[in-house]
């Protein structure tokens, strides 16, 4: 369908027209408007596969088969972007087959804390990880002609309240945490559609939220497409409009389009701004009309993919040695979820997988030659069944290897409420302890969306594999992982703490009176642990392998360099060990000194390459501008700082294996923020203010030391440092208590300090 004149189509339409085309006009589909051949656009849920019901005019039919891939979690561990562009793609085929223009996915809220019962559809706890991932995951479903909606913008991080309550964070964590993964995939990979997010941000419904909307999304990112309302996010249609939410879902709403046209007619809404709304509609409704529809997927190599996904995203926690299995003759399979895996979570992502692989099936596969027996080990609720305990420890004892599946039944996490702590159920902690002292060689298998507490039983296991909530094709992959047919190369997008109560929002979690307060800052994830010199039980970017890596030859294309011109790092890596395998190189900058409060270190760049025994490849990473900047609530922007920075090459967050210091040279010039309300630390810390200020202070000193008889600014008669008293006194302030010495008033000294301040600006 060749794109049409969409101004010309605006021109035509009625303001009846314009309005009902801004609501959906199903739960699913906008409104077409067939005297004007507007076609209608058809979207469905992901992100980890493509949910489109059988009858789209219900909220919850049961939806067509699809492949259901890795969630978010399991990709995450991946941090294979290629991999992850490859299942973009083929999400993108399965839409086309089923007659869906927009897949509702992917998400972008950072892991805030392990409890968020959504966090396996989120990527990370790292705004860079999760950018870069999201963005390839957009580019590979955008290349086949298929539009994504990001979402849920923004800080939305957790289940409790999530319709109302309002995140309460302060402007430099925002944009230093919950905006960039956004940020960077609006910027890189233009998504078809955002979503916004249902909570408040700081007392605004995102939905209304107008800077949020309009101001950041629309005009400084330059978002080209339409924003949607997440499924009832939207109060007042009206506002939502001014404030940028271009289309309301799901329809149909007639009421909502009567406020629409009566506010036009009564001019509280201004035309132009629905305009622009039906312009970004149309815009997209055509570009996914220009998709030809129909066909098949080809099922069987969408299984296998999502198979290599979910082999390369589990992540191996332990190991003694048992791993990879050297073919058992007798293996005890033990929990429910080997033969009813639990591969996905509850809620709007829910896929009707077009097959499942089955754990008990899978490993007797890989083991033909093996006996295999079979126990539940737990119930699929959470009451306590001891002799489900006392068959699985008899299989146990009479093998060789115990094989532990356990997932988290689904009333503990799903969308739409979060956990309400890190444990496993009671039962599936006993059954862990009992069968682990009945055969050390058990291996836990854990399907679950987020981190959870170990430290009760993680020292009697031979071995821990994080499989996530790991698609249909999961427990083929644990499999090839369990019997070495794939080298476990996924590392952790979160940190495992040890405890609840050592995670960054505990005390912020989950909010109260309709607020939830992110007071913990922009320490959320390893930038907590590491501030706080905190030990985890697992921490970000950490997984192990099946053979060892060498890190050697750190390099940096110029030791000195300029900030816009960035610095490129390379490091050489070696397969030191008996086995192919990958490995997941990781770059965090450390800056030695900054103006503001900054983490300890933060991921700028990564990569994941292969490596055949005794191999060795040279890795190279970029660092732009934005690795070394930080956001600047005064300058409002990101700005950086002349001075020296470790660039940190590591194998996690807490193996850093080799440290090349940079020092960076600003190109910035930013203007000076004091006025006569600074500090005197500040006048003396801005340059500009130093060479006019020091003079004036160093006077006051003198003055001040005459006056009590001393030195050394110390007055006996009050005991005190008199500078250190004054440095976080105002500039006006001080002058004031000089009055009498001034020959102006304080006000004009101050004023005048400030012009001079001006003068070396200009
Ligand atoms: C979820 C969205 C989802 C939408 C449509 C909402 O409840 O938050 O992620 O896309 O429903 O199912």
């Amino acid at each position: 369908m060749p794109t049409p004149d969409i101004q010309s189509i605006i021109d035509q339409m009625t303001l009846e027209e314009k309005a009902t085309l801004c609501t959906g006009a199903s739960p699913w589909t906008t409104t077409p408007i067939e005297r004007l051949d507007v076609p209608e656009l058809l979207c469905s849920d992901g992100p980890h596969g493509v949910r489109r019901l059988s009858d789209v005019t219900t909220m919850a039919a049961e939806s067509l088969p699809a492949t259901c891939f890795p969630t978010a979690s399991c990709q995450a561990a991946t941090w294979n972007e290629t991999l992850i562009e490859e299942m973009g793609q083929a999400l993108a085929q399965e839409a086309i087959a089923l007659d869906v223009g927009v897949i509702l996915g992917p998400s972008n809220n950072m892991k805030r804390t392990p409890l968020c019962g959504r966090n396996f559809e989120y990527y990370a706890e790292d705004p860079f990880l999760s950018g870069a991932l999201t963005t390839r995951y957009i580019n590979g479903v955008q290349s086949r002609g298929v539009g994504v909606s990001l979402k849920h913008f923004a800080a939305n991080n957790q289940e409790f309240q999530r319709f109302s309550i309002s995140a309460e964070v302060d402007e430099r964590t925002l944009r230093e945490l919950y905006l960039p993964a956004f940020e960077m995939a609006v910027k890189q990979a233009q998504p078809w559609t955002v979503m916004c997010a249902y909570n408040k941000l700081n007392g605004v419904y995102c939905s209304e939220h107008h800077e949020l909307i309009t101001d950041i999304l629309k005009d400084e990112w330059e978002f080209e497409g339409l924003v949607f309302s997440d499924w009832g996010a939207v109060h007042d249609r009206v506002a939502a409009l001014q404030a940028g939410i271009d289309l309301e879902m799901p329809g149909p709403k007639p009421r909502r389009v009567k406020a629409v046209i009566n506010a036009v007619r009564d001019g509280t809404l201004d035309e132009a701004v629905l305009d622009e709304s039906v312009h970004r509609i149309l815009d997209i409704v055509f570009k996914a009309a220009h998709t030809p529809k129909g066909g098949q997927f080809d099922v069987a190599a969408h299984h296998a993919l999502a198979r290599k996904i979910a082999a390369e995203g589990i992540v191996l926690l332990k190991n003694n040695g048992l791993l990879p299995l050297q073919q058992p003759r007798q293996i005890a399979i033990i929990g429910r979820t080997a033969q009813e895996p639990h591969f996905q979570g509850g809620g709007s992502s829910f896929i009707n997988p077009t097959q499942v692989d089955n754990g008990f099936e899978a490993v007797q596969k890989l083991a033909s030659e093996a006996q295999l027996t079979y126990a539940a080990g737990y119930p699929a609720d959470l009451s306590f069944r001891q002799e489900l305990i006392d068959e699985a420890v008899t299989n146990a004892q009479a093998a060789e290897v115990a094989l532990i599946f356990v997932a988290l039944p689904p009333v503990i996490e799903s969308e739409g409420y979060d956990r309400p702590d890190l444990n496993l159920t009671q039962q599936q902690v006993a059954l862990i302890k009992a069968v682990t002292a009945a055969q050390p060689k058990t291996v836990v298998i854990l399907n679950t969306g987020s981190a959870v507490a170990m430290s009760d039983w993680l020292d009697g296991t031979a071995a821990v594999l994080e499989a996530w909530l790991m698609g249909q094709a999961g427990a083929g992959a644990i499999a090839d992982i369990l019997f070495g047919r794939v080298n476990p190369s996924g590392k952790l997008a979160e940190t495992f703490p040890l405890k609840l109560s050592d995670t960054p929002a505990h005390l912020n979690f989950p909010g109260e009176m309709g607020v939830v307060r992110y007071g913990e800052g922009m320490f959320i994830g390893y930038r907590y642990y590491d501030a706080k010199e905190m030990p985890v039980l697992f921490p970000f970017g950490y997984g192990l392998s099946y053979t060892t890596f060498a890190y050697t030859n750190p390099q940096v294309s110029t030791a000195t360099f300029k900030d816009v011109e960035g610095v490129t790092v390379a490091v050489d890596v070696t397969n030191t060990g008996q086995m192919a395998g990958q490995e997941i190189v990781q770059l965090y900058v450390h800056d030695h000194e900054a103006g503001l409060t900054r983490p300890v270190k933060e991921l700028k760049g990564f990569t994941k390459i292969s490596l055949e025994p005794g191999e060795t490849k040279t890795v190279t990473i970029a660092l732009d501008f934005r690795a070394f900047a930080f956001y600047h609530t005064g300058h409002k922007q990101w700005i950086t700082e002349d001075g020296q920075f470790d660039v940190l090459i590591g194998a996690s967050a807490a193996d850093i294996r080799c440290i090349q210091t940079v020092t960076l040279q600003s190109t910035l010039e930013l203007p000076s923020l004091l006025d006569t309300e600074s500090t005197v630390r500040e006048w003396l810390a801005d340059p500009r203010g130093k060479v006019v200020f020091e003079p004036v202070f160093k006077q006051i000193i003198t003055q001040m030391q005459q006056a009590t008889g001393g030195d050394t600014g110390q007055s006996d008669a009050i005991g005190m440092d008199m500078v250190g008293f004054m440095m976080d006194m105002p500039l006006l302030s001080v002058l004031h208590f000089q009055e009498s010495l001034l020959s102006v008033t304080p006000e004009e000294m101050a004023n005048d300090l400030l012009e001079q301040v001006k003068r070396q600006m200009s």
